[in-house]
């Protein structure tokens, strides 16, 4: 069996992925015209040759832009529907999909408008595919404190529908500590707790990501081998990293995918796992992140199936979900 293939049929967990990060250009282009919202961009062609990232915020400045398309219900369900359908393509049978709330409600869409698209996407998928899914809302890190802990009051209502809450956006310069409130009063909801650091910010961003907003998984974390004693308390705490190499390349937080440190923080006991993060910008789905980093990296099958082992560890599924997944995972590694 092909690398490619063998992973498509490891069970596997998705734990990093930005809902907007899947609006492919063909969707773009025709939510644009569905919507009548101008884009800078006439053609898919045009819309794909604009993403040459030199880092994190041209990126950000082009996704911002693009996710203005996003206006009706039916936009966020489609956009869901469609990322999900491609992940249980790619073996994925869990997704813990990361929304930006205030990118929309800035634009004067209400919650309810996304909120109600999301969970019916993934209703009609589980009952689909089967695949089980749950929402992330993020909260933007350039805007401040106070703006996330609005936030967090708008999403109150509809936080049974929620399974945590993020931090993302331009890292540098946006420590996590202004952030803690928020993520006091979605602690206090019971929602769990992630947060994106060590992507372009110092290893301090993850060290406050997890002691000032009790992060329980750090988004990217590809930066904390610059500090060893990190590197030891994240082994130590069995802290999951979502990775996301292709993303890395293409933000230029890596000039390789060789020199990506994620094969040696997996060797020193770190419970990594691989994600897509933006695929429709970065060039790849979660299968082809596994099967870049596995070519770049000379992954065995080993450290194949240790890392979809992590990925359904560190989800936030009950005992009984991870049972059933890493059952067949043991089944299959044994075949
Ligand atoms: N929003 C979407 N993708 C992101 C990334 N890679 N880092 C920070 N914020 C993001
Ligand atoms: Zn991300």
């Amino acid at each position: 069996m092909d690398t490619r293939s063998f992973i498509r049929a490891l069970p596997k967990a998705e734990l990093h992925v930005h809902i907007e990060g899947t609006l492919e250009p063909e969707m773009m282009v025709a939510l644009a015209e569905r919507n009548g919202v101008d884009l800078p961009f006439a053609t898919v062609e045009e819309v794909r040759a604009a993403y040459e990232f030199s880092d994190l915020q041209s990126f950000l400045d082009i996704y911002y832009q693009g996710a203005a398309v996003l206006v009706t219900e039916q936009d966020f369900y489609d956009l869901m529907y469609a990322y999900l359908e491609r992940a249980v393509d790619d073996g994925v049978r869990r997704a813990e999909i990361f929304f930006d709330p205030q990118t929309h409600t800035e634009r004067g869409i209400g919650f309810p408008v996304f909120m109600n698209g999301f969970t019916r996407a993934v209703g009609d998928a589980e009952e689909r595919w089967g695949i089980s899914a749950g929402l992330i809302m993020c909260f933007l890190r350039h805007l401040p404190g106070d703006a996330a802990t609005s936030t967090w009051h708008e999403a109150e209502p509809f936080a049974d529908r929620i399974i945590g809450v993020g931090l993302d956006s331009g890292e540098v310069g946006n420590p996590p500590e202004r952030f803690a409130q928020a993520y006091a009063l979605a602690r206090a909801a019971g929602l769990h707790s992630v947060a994106h650091a060590g992507e372009e910010g110092p290893p301090a961003y993850i060290t406050g990501a997890l002691d000032a907003l009790g992060a329980e998984r750090i988004d990217h974390g590809v930066r904390c081998d610059e500090d060893p004693a990190l590197v030891e308390r994240l082994v130590r705490e069995q802290t999951p990293l979502t990775m996301c190499p292709l993303s890395n390349l293409k933000l230029r937080v890596v000039d390789r995918l060789e020199d990506h440190s994620l094969k040696r923080l997996l060797d020193s006991g770190i419970r990594v796992t691989i994600n897509s993060d933006d695929p429709a910008y970065f060039g790849g789905y979660v299968l082809d992140n596994y099967v870049a980093a596995a070519e770049a990296l000379n992954l065995s099958r080993e450290d194949l199936i240790a890392l979809a082992r992590n990925s359904i560890e560190a989800a936030f599924l009950g005992s009984k979900g991870k049972r059933v997944l890493l059952d067949e995972l043991t089944q299959i590694a044994a075949a």
